[in-house]
Formats: structure tokens, sequence, C-alpha cells
């Protein structure tokens, strides 16, 4: 997503300077083109040296540098930019942003430029709750800012509260989504599902099942970077949440049903990636269950079959995991659960399937098209699951 992209990274004076060495490092890994750009009091915490070694690229100091490669600086950086990111984001260079002051390079590039903005705030948290601040945050999101934190935590004064800057990869996040917006499913709403679902025997243990959810996540943030609207509904995972993205979490097979007739009421597609449980405990025990008996009989009835069961004008997908007879068995549930697009997948190797970060699956469409992957990463099967997806898409009418 940030492949090739211009970022200007905008430093200011905080002690949370140092900790845009990291992001500039992974944008870079990720490869983008960083052009760092540091006010004075930001050379004051961090040397222009360090970003310069992480980005490989000139840092810029100053309005006119006559060494640099730049003509003049802050518009040549404003208008190469694809993204302007301020991190971290003083109470200062906000109130200078709100006034539309110019005085230094970065207010300049930021005047100058047409991309679009985030502003990552780092503060005291008094500076933060000031109703100045506030407002001039207010009017920065009214022209289009986009803001990612403060977080809350402990402060460099020793107290704690909401002025720490956002986690980096929440910043990362961020970035995808907004450089996404404008991506080829921009405008359509999009649900996934991802996850085993748990089924409560007692208040202590449930039935549950081997997904890791990692599938249907990728999925998730693919769709996000390509600029769609998401719903992530989620049995447990021991994922972190994805950035722009709708999650709704949810524990049983039933409450994934509840919560997808709900999202999808105005969804373009619902991508299936869960594993719900296709049985539940009949009863779920109130107290823990004691041990003591030779042997327990736990009876299990069946759960509905979401997929089967949803009605609506959005794109099907879904997914088959299977053991034995792969294609087969995938184009008998494409058929009988009246779905777009199968996405099958062999459960028994060790690189694809369950907890893997990579997956090779075959996906196969009503017209009978059959394309078999290769192992890839998750989060590039994903798109290539939402390639099709945007292939099918035309059929329907856009949301918005
Ligand atoms: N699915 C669903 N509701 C269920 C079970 C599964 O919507 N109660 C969805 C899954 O999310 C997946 C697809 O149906 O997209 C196929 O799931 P899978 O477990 O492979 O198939 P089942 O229909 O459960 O059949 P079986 O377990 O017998 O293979």
């Amino acid at each position: 997503m940030v492949r090739d992209k211009t970022i200007v990274l905008g430093i200011t004076g905080s002690i949370a300077a140092y900790k845009a060495v990291e992001l500039a490092s992974k944008l870079t890994q990720d490869g983008a083109r960083v052009d760092v750009v540091m006010t004075g009091s930001a050379q004051e915490f961090v040397f222009p040296l360090t970003f310069r070694s992480v980005t490989q690229r000139p840092v810029v100091t100053e309005m006119f540098d006559l060494a640099s490669e730049f003509s003049i600086e802050h518009v040549s950086l404003a208008e190469q930019a694809d993204l302007v990111v301020i991190a971290p984001a003083t109470a200062n260079i906000i109130a200078k942003l709100a006034a539309g002051i110019a005085d230094d390079i970065l207010c300049c590039t930021v005047l100058a430029t047409k991309a679009p903005v985030i502003v990552a705030p780092a503060m005291n948290v008094n500076m933060y709750e000031n109703q100045v601040t506030q407002e001039n945050i207010a009017r920065l999101k009214e022209r289009g800012f986009n803001f990612v934190g403060p977080a809350y935590g402990r402060l460099a004064s020793g107290a704690w509260g909401v002025g720490r800057l956002a986690e980096i990869d929440e910043i990362m996040g961020t970035i995808h989504q907004v450089l996404g917006r404008g991506g080829d499913l921009a405008g359509r709403r999009l649900v996934v599902s991802a996850g085993g679902t748990q089924e409560p025997i007692d208040p202590a243990r449930h039935i549950g099942n081997r997904s890791s959810g990692k599938m249907g996540y990728a999925l998730a943030e693919a769709a996000r970077d390509r600029g769609a609207e998401v719903v992530l509904v989620s049995a447990p995972t021991a994922l972190v949440p994805p950035i722009g993205v709708e999650v709704v979490q949810v524990q049983t097979t039933l409450q994934m049903r509840d919560a997808i007739v709900k999202a999808t009421t105005q969804a373009n597609a619902l991508i299936m990636a869960a594993a719900p449980a296709d049985y539940r405990p009949r009863a779920t025990a109130e107290t823990k269950i004691k041990k003591g008996t030779e042997s327990l009989t736990l009876e299990l009835v069946e759960t509905p079959d979401i997929l089967s069961e949803l009605k609506g004008d959005f794109i099907r997908v879904g997914f088959a995991a299977e053991s034995e007879n792969l294609v087969e068995n995938a184009r008998e549930k494409l058929k009988r659960k009246k779905l777009d697009l199968i996405v099958a997948n062999d459960i028994t190797a060790t690189d694809s399937g369950f907890g893997a970060d990579t997956n090779r699956v075959v996906l196969i469409d009503r017209s009978g098209n059959v394309a078999s992957l290769p192992l890839l990463p998750k989060s590039e099967v994903a798109h290539r699951i939402l390639d099709k997806v945007v292939e099918l898409l035309p059929r329907r009418k856009a949301r918005k």
C-alpha cells in the first residue's frame, strides 16, 4: 500500500520524536520514499542524521537550503507528497496549522500540499484538553485533516492522561486507510467474518475450533486498504483489531449470525472467513461442571448455517475448509450455499490453513472458473480474493 508512495513525515518538538524514527523506518522498509521535515525544536530531541540514516533520504530542516536536492523546499515537497504525516504533532504546530500561520518549513509544506494530512498529536494532558487546542483540532478536522490518537498513558511529565503519541502500528493503520481512499473498493461496504466461534458448556469451558482468524483479519485490512468501508465480525482471536475497520466482537454462532444479519443490511459483499461452530451444547450449565463421574455426555444441537440463511442482494464469498476432495467438496458448498465465490483450502497442510501466516487456496466461482493460487502470505491471498470480488461487484450498484 505504501510502496512507491512519497510520504512527507513532519517531526515537531516533542519527546515522542524518537518514536517517529521507528515510523520512518517501517515506512521505508515497506517501500515508501520518506521525506522527513524537522522543525527547529524537533532537532533538539533527535538529530536529523538519525532520520537520514533510516530513510536514506535527505532530511529537510530549513526553508531555503541551497545544498538540498529540492528546489524550493516546501513547494517541491508539497507537490511530490502522496501523504503528509505529522508525528508527533505538538499543540504549537496544531495551533499554527489551524490559524494558517506559515513561519516554518513544515507549516509551509502543509499549506502548499493537496495531499491528505494525518496529524498524530503528542502533548501534556492539560494542553491537549485545553479548549483552545480542542477548538484547533475541531477546526482542522472540519477542513479534512485526519487525526490519530493521542492515547491515554504515562506522559513525559510523569502524569497519567490523554496525550501520548498513538502507537506506531495505529499510525501505520491510519496511513494505510487514508492512502486507500479512492481504491477500487471505495464506496463499497464489505462485511468480513473471522475466527472460530466458541459455544459455552459452562462458565469455564467452551467448544471451539482451531481457526486463528488470520485470514479474515487479513481480508478486512486489505479491503480497508482498497477504500472499502469494512465491518469485521470477529469471534474471539488473539489478533489486534485493525485500525479503520468497524469490529464487532461475538462469541457464539448465534451471536455471529445476528451481527452479520445486521451488518449486511447495506452491504455490497460478505466474505465468510470465520469458522462458526456447526453444533452447540443444547444447554449451558449455570455453574461449573464438577468432575467425579466416570463419563459425561454432552448433547449437541445444530447451529444455523449463516451463509445459507442470509437474505439480501450482495456478493457472497464462502470458504471451504476441507481435509479431503478439496475442489469437489468446495463446488458442492458453492452450490448448496448459493455463493458467488468459494475459497477452498486444505486444512491438513501445515503451511496453509489454521494458524499459518501463509495459505494455498483454490478460488472457484459460479461460472465454474477454477484458479489454484500458489502458497502466498495471507495478506496476498486476501488481495487475490478481493480482485475477484471487484470483478463480481459491477453487477451490483455502489451504495454511495
Ligand atoms: N458457515 C456458516 N455457518 C455455519 C458454518 C459454516 O456460514 N454454521 C460458512 C463458513 O464461514 C464458510 C462456509 O460456510 O464460509 C463453509 O464452512 P465449512 O466449515 O467449510 O462447511 P460446513 O458448511 O460447516 O460443512 P462441513 O463442516 O460439513 O464441511
